[in-house]
């Protein structure tokens, strides 16, 4: 069995509940808030959070930034990273990307676990960014976000624990299709 399988795990549910060192947030460049991820996020992590993020100067797509946890400090959570990640310009018919959009939602998951290994957090939790308003195709998305961690993990001892959480049932079994498959493909 590939030792990274135990670095790596699916759940469904709301980030902002989860039990790790940092949650990752899909923001937009602005990092002002807004809906999805965003809203709850910044819902759960209070008007602090605002205020910080308006010295921030916003982040392009496919970066990232670190920010304190505020309000989710009292459950554990130590840090949020704030992503970027692409609106998606593809065709969905065809499942054929545009404008590197595959490239730049990689670039976040890689941008996030730079900050989380400069950090040495011990475990990082990703949503599914890209995949609401930004009309990602999910299978595609999911496909890319699980090959960066894995080739990152293979490579990286922080984080030691990546978490990917999907707010649906549907989206997780996506995933753990996914990882099953590139598990296997490893050698597993
Ligand atoms: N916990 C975990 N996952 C969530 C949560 C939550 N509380 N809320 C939404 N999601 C899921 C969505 O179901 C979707 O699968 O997060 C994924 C990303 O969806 P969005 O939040 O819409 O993010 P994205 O597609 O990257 O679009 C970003 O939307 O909210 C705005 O300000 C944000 O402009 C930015 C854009």
């Amino acid at each position: 069995m590939n030792p990274l399988i135990d670095r790596i795990e699916v759940t469904t549910g709301d980030i902002t509940t989860l039990h790790v060192d940092a949650i990752v947030n899909a923001a937009n460049e602005s990092l002002l808030g807004g809906g999805g991820v965003d809203g709850a996020i910044h819902r759960a992590a209070g008007r602090r959070l605002l205020e910080h993020n308006r010295q921030l100067g916003g982040c392009p797509t496919g970066l990232a930034k670190i920010t304190p946890a505020f309000d989710l400090e009292p459950i554990g959570i130590k840090h949020l990273i704030h992503t970027v990640g692409p609106v998606w310009h593809g065709d969905d018919a065809l499942d054929i990307g545009a404008n590197d959009d595959d490239g730049a939602l990689a670039s976040c998951y890689d941008t996030c676990l730079t900050l989380a290994r400069e950090h040495r957090l011990a475990s990082i939790a990703f949503p599914a960014i890209s995949t609401g308003v930004y009309r990602f195709p999910k299978p595609r998305a999911a496909r890319i976000a699980v090959g960066r961690v894995v080739d990152w993990l293979g490579n990286n001892g922080h984080p030691r624990h990546v978490v990917f959480c999907c707010f649906g049932a549907d989206d997780a079994d996506g995933y753990r299709q996914v990882l099953s498959s590139v598990m296997s493909d490893t050698g597993a």
